[in-house]
């Protein structure tokens, strides 16, 4: 998709399930070179603390946490930071991902209330044409979700739902999550050793 893949990325964490794809997407963009920006909502907060089995509680001490299990370095901004530099298409990330993300988040992304920094920068990505793959999971997905979910897609974001594929056989659940943010690497360009590639079935 891009000419060349991005050295500054946007994570956004939202509120919907897949702590385990937030943690192997942060790991991946780092061990790529990539200078990460990472903002959690209030909800992905209670999601990464529940779901990673996190001890610690609030916001800063959360996302705290988050980083040290993920061993990477972030610039770390909050969700209601809506003067933030990522906010502004002039000092904007070369790219932005919001993994997991919420059918909530993806509603106000498509609908322009922004009320969070993740729906700001993913809004500022649309109209500066930077790249956006958001990382969609809810089940099942009611009309108004798809609705949103094709406004976004034809807006200009990439679309890549947590849905694991099979074909690479996984043996477990993390190849399983390798799988999501392997798509996700390749979407930003880069070349994804996460999981091997499709070979006609001859392995
Ligand atoms: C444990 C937990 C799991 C959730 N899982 C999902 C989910 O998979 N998909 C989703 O769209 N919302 C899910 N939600 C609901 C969202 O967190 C909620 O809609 C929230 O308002 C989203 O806000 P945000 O997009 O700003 O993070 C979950 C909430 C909790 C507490």
């Amino acid at each position: 998709m891009n000419a060349s893949p991005p050295s500054t990325v946007f994570v956004g964490v939202s509120g919907a399930s897949g702590a385990p794809y937030a943690l192997r997407l942060v790991q991946a963009l780092a061990a790529a070179g990539c200078e990460l920006q990472l903002c959690v909502s209030d909800a992905g907060v209670l999601v990464l603390e529940h779901e990673l089995e996190l001890s610690a509680q609030g916001r800063d001490a959360v996302t705290a946490a988050f980083l040290e299990r993920a061993g990477v370095a972030a610039e770390v901004y909050a969700a209601d930071d809506l003067a933030a530099p990522p906010a502004s298409g002039s000092s904007f990330p070369d790219a932005v991902v919001i993994c997991p993300c919420s059918v909530s988040t993806v509603a106000h992304i498509a609908l322009g209330t922004t009320r969070t920094l993740i729906h700001r920068v993913g809004d500022v990505a649309l109209k500066e044409r930077r790249p956006l793959v958001v990382v969609p999971r809810e089940t099942p997905l009611t009309q108004i979700h798809l609705r949103r979910l094709l406004e976004l897609a034809e807006a200009g974001a990439i679309v890549l739902p947590a849905m694991p594929g099979f074909y690479s056989r996984p043996q477990s659940l993390q190849d399983a999550v390798d799988h999501v943010v392997g798509k996700v690497i390749a979407a930003l360009g880069f070349a994804q050793t996460l999981f091997p590639p499709w070979d006609g079935g001859r392995r």
